[in-house]
């Protein structure tokens, strides 16, 4: 494997790579682009290959390693952010393991925050399948063993709305998750607290308010990912320079399925108005078949 930095001596131009299943990482590339406007980003959603929250870990892990490969061979990236929750539970170790140069930040449901924040101490969770399954996330809950009541849910289908704009199905799938969870508001024994633990979920924030009232703090976990990939880079030496006071650095953005609806959503959620790459990335189990 290709190590990062191999041949690279100045890193601090290079991009930094991002990757979700699709749409959804764009909530933490928003935090990431505030937090670091000097950096050039490459963004790839892998809706081709989409959604990871309903697939087993075989699946997320070959598509997390295609896509890291892809993206230090073809893109010279010199950290990478899992913008998705099911991928970091599923594939950051195994990640890290694989490319042990690359410096790589992931992102988790925003439990310890959420238990230090709620007065109720009764907190909502909102995720995939895949993450709430994953043991990595049941770790997470066993080191917070008496500080909270988590009431966990999985939202199946919504990541997928969210994915396709679809807005009948994004307010069906909210209304059925955040009603078979159970009270929420200020009083004692409710969820003061939602955590959005999973990237695609903070695009559906008006309907989940709208569902489960004013008084409700949501939860997500770009700031802190943003935060993190900063110390990274910073400890290395890496951080990019800024070409002007005030200018934003270019991001690429590409897909491994639908361009318009990666361009569509870079517009309404980031407001910009983007070129989208299609990206080819085959996946390692495919790849390994092809050979002879
Ligand atoms: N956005 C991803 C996450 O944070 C998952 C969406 C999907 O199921 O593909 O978990």
């Amino acid at each position: 494997m290709t190590p990062a930095g191999a041949g690279h001596v100045h890193r601090s131009a290079d991009a930094i790579g991002v990757f979700d299943s699709g749409v959804g990482g764009l909530s933490v590339l928003r935090a990431l682009q505030a937090e670091l406007p000097q950096e050039p980003f490459i963004y790839v959603a892998d809706s081709g290959h989409s959604p990871y929250g309903e697939r087993d870990d075989a699946h997320v892990i070959d598509r997390s390693n295609a896509i890291t490969r892809f993206l230090i061979e073809q893109h010279h990236i010199k950290a990478l952010v899992v913008a998705c929750n099911t991928a970091t539970a599923a594939a950051i170790k195994l990640l890290r393991q694989n490319f042990p140069e690359l410096p790589i930040v992931g992102i988790e449901p925003a439990l310890k925050p959420a238990a230090l924040s709620s007065k109720t101490k009764v907190i909502g969770v909102l995720a995939t399948r895949g993450t709430l399954n994953s043991e990595k996330f049941r770790a997470l809950l066993e080191s917070l063993h008496g500080q909270a009541t988590f009431v966990l849910q999985p939202c199946d289908g919504l990541a997928d709305a969210i994915e396709h704009a679809d807005a009948t199905k994004t307010i069906a799938a909210c209304a059925y998750s955040t009603g078979a969870m159970g009270r929420f508001g200020r009083e004692d024994g409710a969820m003061d607290t939602l955590v959005l633990g999973c990237t695609h979920y903070p695009f559906a924030t008006d309907t989940l308010r709208s569902l489960v009232g004013a008084d409700v703090a949501f939860l997500e976990g770009g700031a802190p990912v943003a935060r993190q990939t900063r110390r990274l880079l910073a400890e290395r030496g890496w951080l990019g320079q800024a070409a002007n006071a005030g200018s934003v650095a270019p991001t690429i953005f590409g897909t491994t399925g639908d361009a318009n609806n990666l361009r569509m959503a870079v517009q309404r959620w980031l407001g910009l108005s983007v070129d989208v790459q299609n990206f080819k990335i085959h996946s390692t189990f495919q790849a390994a078949r092809s050979m002879p």
